[in-house]
Protein backbone atom coordinates (compact mmCIF):
# COMPACT_ATOMS: atom_id res chain seq x y z
CA UNK A 1 0.00 0.00 0.00
CA UNK A 2 1.21 3.02 -0.58
CA UNK A 3 2.40 5.72 2.43
CA UNK A 4 0.44 8.17 3.29
CA UNK A 5 3.03 11.35 4.00
CA UNK A 6 2.09 14.52 5.42
CA UNK A 7 4.59 17.60 4.89
CA UNK A 8 3.77 20.51 7.06
CA UNK A 9 6.15 23.50 7.63
CA UNK A 10 6.38 27.18 8.57
CA UNK A 11 8.79 29.71 6.32
CA UNK A 12 9.24 33.64 6.17
CA UNK A 13 11.44 33.84 3.57
CA UNK A 14 10.30 30.80 1.36
CA UNK A 15 13.70 28.91 1.98
CA UNK A 16 11.58 26.24 4.07
CA UNK A 17 8.63 26.49 1.82
CA UNK A 18 10.57 25.60 -1.48
CA UNK A 19 11.95 22.38 0.69
CA UNK A 20 8.56 21.91 1.92
CA UNK A 21 7.19 22.39 -2.05
CA UNK A 22 10.05 19.69 -3.40
CA UNK A 23 9.73 17.20 -0.46
CA UNK A 24 5.78 17.14 -1.57
CA UNK A 25 6.38 16.30 -5.16
CA UNK A 26 9.00 14.43 -4.85
CA UNK A 27 7.28 12.04 -2.16
CA UNK A 28 4.25 11.75 -4.75
CA UNK A 29 7.03 10.63 -7.50
CA UNK A 30 8.25 8.36 -5.20
CA UNK A 31 4.42 6.97 -4.78
CA UNK A 32 3.39 8.43 -1.53
CA UNK A 33 -0.24 9.57 -1.25
CA UNK A 34 0.96 13.07 0.16
CA UNK A 35 -0.95 15.75 2.04
CA UNK A 36 0.27 19.22 1.78
CA UNK A 37 2.47 20.64 2.34
CA UNK A 38 0.22 22.08 4.97
CA UNK A 39 1.36 25.80 6.05
CA UNK A 40 0.78 25.25 10.06
CA UNK A 41 0.49 28.76 10.96
CA UNK A 42 -2.23 28.72 13.40
CA UNK A 43 -2.79 24.79 13.03
CA UNK A 44 -3.87 22.09 15.83
CA UNK A 45 -1.21 19.48 16.03
CA UNK A 46 -4.30 17.13 14.96
CA UNK A 47 -3.65 17.23 11.90
CA UNK A 48 -0.43 15.14 12.55
CA UNK A 49 -2.79 12.06 13.35
CA UNK A 50 -3.38 9.68 10.49
CA UNK A 51 -0.29 9.46 8.43
CA UNK A 52 2.63 6.84 7.94
CA UNK A 53 5.12 9.32 7.89
CA UNK A 54 5.54 12.94 8.71
CA UNK A 55 7.84 15.78 7.50
CA UNK A 56 7.96 18.47 9.68
CA UNK A 57 10.14 21.81 9.15
CA UNK A 58 10.48 25.29 9.99
CA UNK A 59 13.54 27.93 9.82
CA UNK A 60 15.76 28.53 12.79
CA UNK A 61 14.84 31.33 14.92
CA UNK A 62 15.60 33.48 17.63
CA UNK A 63 19.83 31.81 18.46
CA UNK A 64 18.65 28.68 18.26
CA UNK A 65 14.60 28.51 18.76
CA UNK A 66 11.53 27.56 16.96
CA UNK A 67 10.45 30.27 14.40
CA UNK A 68 7.67 31.54 16.93
CA UNK A 69 4.72 31.33 14.16
CA UNK A 70 5.54 27.36 14.38
CA UNK A 71 6.37 27.86 18.50
CA UNK A 72 2.21 27.47 19.38
CA UNK A 73 2.10 24.11 16.57
CA UNK A 74 4.58 22.89 18.79
CA UNK A 75 2.69 23.31 21.83
CA UNK A 76 0.02 21.80 20.50
CA UNK A 77 1.85 18.42 19.78
CA UNK A 78 2.85 19.08 23.68
CA UNK A 79 -0.76 19.24 24.70
CA UNK A 80 -2.73 16.69 22.06
CA UNK A 81 -0.13 14.57 21.36
CA UNK A 82 2.68 13.99 23.78
CA UNK A 83 0.51 12.75 26.70
CA UNK A 84 -0.78 9.58 24.57
CA UNK A 85 2.49 9.22 22.73
CA UNK A 86 -0.07 9.31 19.92
CA UNK A 87 2.02 9.84 17.52
CA UNK A 88 3.30 6.00 17.82
CA UNK A 89 4.05 3.93 14.54
CA UNK A 90 4.71 7.01 12.72
CA UNK A 91 7.60 7.66 10.94
CA UNK A 92 8.95 11.28 10.79
CA UNK A 93 11.97 13.77 9.79
CA UNK A 94 12.79 17.23 9.99
CA UNK A 95 13.93 19.60 8.15
CA UNK A 96 14.23 24.00 7.77
CA UNK A 97 16.13 26.92 6.56
CA UNK A 98 19.26 27.84 8.64
CA UNK A 99 22.39 30.43 8.10
CA UNK A 100 25.62 29.38 9.59
CA UNK A 101 26.64 33.01 10.84
CA UNK A 102 24.40 31.44 14.09
CA UNK A 103 25.91 29.78 17.02
CA UNK A 104 23.15 27.58 16.83
CA UNK A 105 22.98 25.86 13.41
CA UNK A 106 19.47 24.99 11.90
CA UNK A 107 18.98 23.94 15.76
CA UNK A 108 15.13 24.00 15.24
CA UNK A 109 15.17 21.04 13.57
CA UNK A 110 16.99 19.37 16.79
CA UNK A 111 13.37 20.66 18.47
CA UNK A 112 11.14 19.01 16.11
CA UNK A 113 12.66 15.89 16.40
CA UNK A 114 13.11 15.88 19.93
CA UNK A 115 9.20 17.06 19.97
CA UNK A 116 8.33 13.87 17.39
CA UNK A 117 10.03 11.35 19.31
CA UNK A 118 8.36 12.41 22.33
CA UNK A 119 4.81 12.17 20.62
CA UNK A 120 6.04 8.34 20.14
CA UNK A 121 7.52 9.07 16.87
CA UNK A 122 10.27 7.69 15.12
CA UNK A 123 12.59 9.67 13.32
CA UNK A 124 13.88 7.57 11.10
CA UNK A 125 16.14 10.01 9.01
CA UNK A 126 18.91 12.61 9.75
CA UNK A 127 17.44 16.55 9.58
CA UNK A 128 17.57 18.49 6.54
CA UNK A 129 19.76 21.66 6.59
CA UNK A 130 19.02 23.91 3.91
CA UNK A 131 21.05 27.49 4.17
CA UNK A 132 19.85 30.47 2.95
CA UNK A 133 18.59 29.80 -0.10
CA UNK A 134 18.13 26.55 -2.83
CA UNK A 135 20.32 26.00 -5.48
CA UNK A 136 20.28 23.57 -8.21
CA UNK A 137 22.51 20.89 -5.98
CA UNK A 138 20.07 21.09 -2.88
CA UNK A 139 17.01 21.26 -4.67
CA UNK A 140 18.34 17.47 -6.00
CA UNK A 141 19.94 16.57 -2.82
CA UNK A 142 16.19 17.38 -0.99
CA UNK A 143 14.91 15.55 -3.73
CA UNK A 144 16.41 11.96 -3.09
CA UNK A 145 15.75 13.50 0.69
CA UNK A 146 12.73 12.78 0.21
CA UNK A 147 12.61 9.60 -1.81
CA UNK A 148 14.97 7.74 0.80
CA UNK A 149 12.13 8.94 3.33
CA UNK A 150 8.93 7.38 1.48
CA UNK A 151 11.47 4.14 1.12
CA UNK A 152 11.92 4.20 5.22
CA UNK A 153 8.42 4.80 5.69
CA UNK A 154 6.91 1.85 3.38
CA UNK A 155 10.21 0.00 5.42
CA UNK A 156 12.31 -0.67 2.01
CA UNK A 157 14.79 0.87 3.47
CA UNK A 158 16.41 0.92 7.43
CA UNK A 159 16.06 4.13 9.59
CA UNK A 160 19.02 6.29 9.43
CA UNK A 161 20.60 7.73 12.56
CA UNK A 162 19.27 11.27 13.50
CA UNK A 163 21.96 12.25 15.37
CA UNK A 164 24.79 13.29 15.20
CA UNK A 165 22.64 16.34 13.10
CA UNK A 166 24.09 17.98 10.18
CA UNK A 167 27.30 20.30 10.62
CA UNK A 168 27.88 23.25 8.68
CA UNK A 169 29.93 20.90 6.44
CA UNK A 170 27.25 18.84 6.03
CA UNK A 171 24.81 21.50 5.00
CA UNK A 172 27.60 22.29 2.20
CA UNK A 173 27.66 18.93 1.13
CA UNK A 174 23.92 19.71 0.43
CA UNK A 175 24.75 22.54 -1.12
CA UNK A 176 27.36 21.32 -3.34
CA UNK A 177 30.24 23.54 -1.83
CA UNK A 178 33.47 22.13 -1.71
CA UNK A 179 35.71 22.13 1.39
CA UNK A 180 37.55 24.25 -1.33
CA UNK A 181 35.48 26.50 -2.31
CA UNK A 182 34.25 26.78 1.08
CA UNK A 183 37.97 27.45 2.67
CA UNK A 184 37.87 30.25 -0.32
CA UNK A 185 34.60 32.22 0.39
CA UNK A 186 36.12 32.15 4.44
CA UNK A 187 39.54 33.54 2.77
CA UNK A 188 37.59 35.96 0.72
CA UNK A 189 35.70 37.20 3.66
CA UNK A 190 38.63 37.97 5.73
CA UNK A 191 39.66 40.10 3.40
CA UNK A 192 36.57 42.50 3.29
C1 LIG B 1 15.80 36.91 13.58
C2 LIG B 1 16.50 35.72 12.94
C3 LIG B 1 17.06 34.75 13.75
C4 LIG B 1 17.70 33.63 13.19
N1 LIG B 1 18.28 32.70 14.03
C5 LIG B 1 18.93 31.63 13.48
C6 LIG B 1 19.57 30.67 14.32
O1 LIG B 1 19.62 30.76 15.55
N2 LIG B 1 20.20 29.61 13.72
C7 LIG B 1 20.21 29.46 12.35
O2 LIG B 1 20.79 28.48 11.88
N3 LIG B 1 19.61 30.36 11.53
C8 LIG B 1 18.96 31.44 12.06
N4 LIG B 1 18.35 32.36 11.23
C9 LIG B 1 18.45 32.18 9.77
C10 LIG B 1 17.17 31.59 9.14
O3 LIG B 1 16.82 30.37 9.74
C11 LIG B 1 17.44 31.37 7.64
O4 LIG B 1 17.60 32.62 7.02
C12 LIG B 1 16.36 30.57 6.94
O5 LIG B 1 16.81 30.18 5.67
C13 LIG B 1 15.04 31.30 6.79
O6 LIG B 1 14.10 30.40 6.24
P1 LIG B 1 12.76 30.85 5.52
O7 LIG B 1 13.16 31.53 4.22
O8 LIG B 1 12.00 29.60 5.29
O9 LIG B 1 12.04 31.78 6.41
C14 LIG B 1 17.74 33.49 11.79
C15 LIG B 1 17.16 34.47 10.97
C16 LIG B 1 16.54 35.57 11.52
C17 LIG B 1 15.95 36.62 10.61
Amino acid sequence: MNPRVLVGYVSVGGNTAETANILAAAAREAGAEVAGPVDLRGKSAELLIGHDGLLLGEPTWGEGAHHTDFAPFDDSMARLLEPGRALAGVRAAAFGGCDRAYRNFGRAIELIEDRLAACGALVVQQGLKIELAHNGHSRAFTRRWAQQFVARVAGRLEPQAYRPAMTRADADAVMGITPAQRRARDNAGLML
